[in-house]
Formats: structure tokens, C-alpha cells, sequence
């Protein structure tokens, strides 16, 4: 039985901490890193590994007041037009600066909704990035769709380019909710989208779900899980709703009294959950789930899961390099974010620079710490061992939070031969641990809800 007294009592319903997504999180990046690392970086990439790529579409044809991604609302598509002329030029720019023979192992296209894009948009992006990254032997394609702004030959153009999975944004069926949150989507919509992706042999179909909207009940909640179960997707991702009005103005469009608490949070991403596991799913990290045969499940159980910008994930490419406004890139040596506003982004390209706003540089003190943090978030246990056969004595800060951890959490983790493992009944707690072994985290940062 869970113990919501001792969870509370370790802070679960009152701390706010980051969801660990990189580590150092985004907010600690600074401007001392920036194009001419990006470019170093890129140049010396080693060409034996494959690499990830991840675009980003910052355009909506709605403007749901949850959301808290980077992107703005158009009613035209001209600044859409505009903006993919600027990014064939970004990508003009990273053929001629990225080592020959590189080849991609996985593309990611996200936003903001990259369905806003026409096939013939489509065609002129796919057509560039291959020119300058052929798709390795195996690879994946993954397109976040709105089913609303979507339709066959969308679809059609993404799969004529490679597509093989795609990510479906669901949220909540209710139509109060949806009401709340100013993003109607019917489920006959959402079915009909499954079922053009699956006829143009997408093999992998993820939900995006949230829990903790503005008057969504424990009813309403059990209905959508019901629903997104008859979609019959490959992956589902369970988001707590996470209300950042200070950061995302246009949630400030949603009533704060029409939240669920805490405690109705907690019960109602405990109940998603067990719906899922008795579906036949595996739960993956904190907050994925997937099909025992989906590749993020047998990851899971390889211990091969890894955490990126986009959540959970079963890519193991050394670089992931994010193009378009506002992307975050991943190297072996640091972090590189470009210029978060279109504008700044454009401006920059245009004028043949590339646009990196703000990165991190990774030393060793902070690499131990991002291993611990991601096997936590990943495997809900650190292995002080194979972390110190990679790190020697940088694992030592590593070791010490381990055993101050274990004492403060008692009941939640066990520290025991070299291994720091959350227990199940702490799970819930995993963001809170996460940050017991982040050197950056100041008590009072605002970040979204633990729970
Ligand atoms: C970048 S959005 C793209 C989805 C796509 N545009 C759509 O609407 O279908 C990716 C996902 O982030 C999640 N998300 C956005 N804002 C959120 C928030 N404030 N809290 C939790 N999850 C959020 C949603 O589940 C959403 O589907
Ligand atoms: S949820 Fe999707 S469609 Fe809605 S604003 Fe966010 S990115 Fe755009």
C-alpha cells in the first residue's frame, strides 16, 4: 500500500523540481557556449557512430492554453514558408560544416506541430536533410502529429521521407477539459489519424496523454485512458500537467481553482498507470509506457533506456544535433541551445552565422552527475560501480549522495553494494532524488510540481 503520509512527508506534494530531461537542466545554460563550439563540435564528430537530428517546426494553427512548448499561433502560412527557407539554409550550413561520410540514425521532427507543414514543405526538408545525412542501414523517423492540423497526404509526404514512427498528441478526450484547455479534438479524428498513419506502414505509434488539467476528475480521466487503449498505440507518454504560468503566458488562460490538487494528481497518475500495466504495458521511467515488444520496453529491460530532450527514449547515438529555433543539441562535450525567439533565430542564419543563444560545456563533475541522474530516471537505481570504472574519483560526490540520500529517504531507497535503488513504493519520488544529486539545484527555483 502506498503511503501517502510518508510521500508527503518527504515533499512530494509540495516540492517543485526539474524533470531532468538534461542535466544540467536548460536554465544553466549560459552564453560563454555558444556557435563556435557548436561548430568545433559538429566538425569533429566521429563518422563511425551514427548521429540523431531533431527539427523544430515552432508553429501552431491553434494555441492550446496548456501548452508549454516553444511555439507561436498562425493563421497563414507564410511565416511558416518563411521560416523553412531559413532552415534549409541551417541545414545548407550544417552539411558544409558536418564531417563527410556522417550518416543519421534517428530524425525527430517536433514542435509546435510539424503537421502544419504541406507535403510540398515536406518534401523540400526531407530532401535537404538526406543531401546532407543519408539515413544509416537502421534508422528511426519520428513526427509529432496533431491530428488537427493533419491529414493523408501530410502523412503521406513524412512516410515518402522516411517516417516509421509517429507521436500523436491526445491529452484528454473530455470535452470540458478540452474546453478548459482550449483544444478541441474528437476521438473519431484521433482514430481516423491512427489509421492513415498505420496504412502508410508506421510501425510505432505513440499517445501523448497529460493528468492534473483544469477539471479533469478521475471519471474523465478513466474514460480517455479507455479511449487511447481502443487506439491500440505502440507507446503511450502519461505528462503531469505542468502549470509554469510565469514561463508559458497562455496558461495564464486556465482558472487555477479548476486544477486538481496534489493528492487528486497523484491518485489519478497512480490510476492511469495500473490501467496501462493491466492493458498488457510496460511501465517505462516515470512516466512512458509501452508494449512488452516495442523497442522502448525491450530497452527497458536491457537497461539500454535513455532520457533526451524528448523524453524517454532508445536512442544511443553519441550527438544529437537540434536544428531551428529554440533547438537543444547534445554532444559528447556539452550542451548547445539556438536562439529560443524566430526572429533572433532568423536574423542570425540568415546572415550565414549559425544561431546558438546558450549552451553548457561538460566537464567530468558534471558528466558523473548527468550518468547518475539518467540511470536514475531511467533504471531507478545507480550503479556506483560501472559509474566509477568510467569516471574513477570523479564518482566520489556521486558516492556521498548516494549515502546522505539513503539516510534522508530512508524506507523509499536502499543503498546497498554499490547500488543506489529506489524502492517501488519511492518511485513517485524519483524527480525528488534526481535532484538530490544535482549540483545546480537552489532550494526556491520554480519548476513544475513533483507529482
Ligand atoms: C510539443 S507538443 C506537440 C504536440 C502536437 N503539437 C499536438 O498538439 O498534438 C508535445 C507534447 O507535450 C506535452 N505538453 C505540452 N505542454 C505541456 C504541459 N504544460 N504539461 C505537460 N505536458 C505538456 C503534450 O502532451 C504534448 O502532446
Ligand atoms: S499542444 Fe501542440 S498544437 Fe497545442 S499549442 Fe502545443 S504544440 Fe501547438
Amino acid at each position: 500500500m502506498t503511503d501517502l503520509n510518508a510521500l508527503s512527508d518527504a515533499g512530494l506534494f509540495e516540492k517543485n523540481v526539474p524533470r531532468y530531461t538534461s542535466y544540467p537542466t536548460a536554465p544553466h545554460f549560459h552564453g560563454d557556449v555558444g556557435s563556435a563550439n557548436f561548430a568545433f563540435w559538429l566538425e569533429t564528430l566521429d563518422i563511425s557512430k551514427p548521429v540523431s537530428l531533431y527539427i523544430h517546426i515552432p508553429f501552431c494553427e491553434r494555441l492550446c492554453w496548456f501548452c508549454a512548448c516553444r511555439t507561436q499561433g498562425v493563421t497563414t502560412l507564410s511565416p511558416v514558408e518563411a521560416y523553412v527557407d531559413v532552415l534549409l539554409q541551417e541545414i545548407a550550413l550544417f552539411k558544409a560544416t558536418r564531417p563527410e561520410g556522417l550518416k543519421l540514425g534517428r530524425l525527430h521532427f517536433g514542435g509546435g506541430s510539424p503537421t502544419i507543414l504541406t507535403p510540398a514543405l515536406i518534401d523540400k526538408i526531407m530532401a535537404a536533410i538526406l543531401d546532407a545525412t543519408p539515413f544509416d542501414k537502421e534508422y528511426e523517423f519520428s513526427v509529432e502529429i496533431d491530428p488537427t492540423a493533419c491529414n493523408d497526404e501530410k502523412i503521406e509526404a513524412f512516410a515518402r521521407g522516411g517516417m516509421n514512427r509517429a507521436s500523436i498528441g491526445v491529452q484528454d478526450f473530455n470535452p470540458k477539459v478540452q474546453e478548459a484547455i482550449g483544444r478541441p479534438q474528437s476521438y473519431e479524428l484521433t482514430r481516423d489519424t491512427v489509421g492513415a498513419l498505420r496504412r502508410n506502414g508506421i510501425e510505432s505509434v505513440n499517445i501523448d496523454m497529460v493528468y492534473g488539467l483544469p477539471f479533469q476528475g478521475l471519471d474523465e480521466l478513466k474514460n480517455t485512458v479507455e479511449l487511447v487503449q481502443s487506439l491500440a498505440p505502440d507507446r503511450v507518454a502519461l505528462f503531469g500537467y505542468a502549470h509554469v504560468p510565469w514561463m508559458a503566458k497562455r496558461q495564464q488562460m486556465i482558472p487555477e481553482e479548476s486544477l486538481p490538487g496534489a493528492h487528486e494528481r497523484f491518485e489519478q497518475a497512480e490510476t492511469a498507470a495500473k490501467m496501462f500495466v493491466d492493458y498488457g504495458m510496460d511501465v517505462i521511467g516515470i512516466d512512458h509506457f509501452a508494449k512488452p515488444e516495442d523497442s522502448l520496453a525491450i530497452a527497458a529491460r536491457n537497461g539500454h533506456l535513455r532520457r533526451n530532450f524528448q523524453g524517454y527514449t532508445d536512442d544511443r547515438c553519441v550527438a544529437l544535433i537540434g536544428l531551428g529555433a529554440s533547438s537543444i543539441s547534445r554532444f559528447p562535450q556539452g550542451y548547445i541551445q539556438n536562439n529560443a525567439a524566430t526572429t533572433n533565430y532568423i536574423k542570425s542564419i540568415t546572415l550565414g552565422d549559425w544561431s546558438a543563444a546558450k549552451g553548457f560545456s561538460l566537464g567530468m563533475t558534471d558528466q558523473v552527475r548527468a550518468r547518475a541522474i539518467e540511470a536514475l530516471m531511467c533504471d531507478f537505481e545507480i550503479d556506483l560501480e560501472e559509474i566509477t570504472a568510467t569516471f574513477g574519483d570523479f564518482a566520489k560526490p556521486v558516492k556521498a549522495d548516494c549515502v546522505r540520500l539513503a539516510k534522508e529517504y530512508k524506507g523509499f531507497v536502499t543503498f546497498k553494494k554499490g547500488r543506489f535503488k529506489v524502492l517501488p513504493e519511492g518511485r513517485a519520488l524519483t524527480r525528488i532524488l534526481a535532484s538530490g544529486f544535482d549540483a545546480f539545484n537552489a532550494p526556491n527555483h520554480r519548476h513544475s510540481s513533483a507529482i
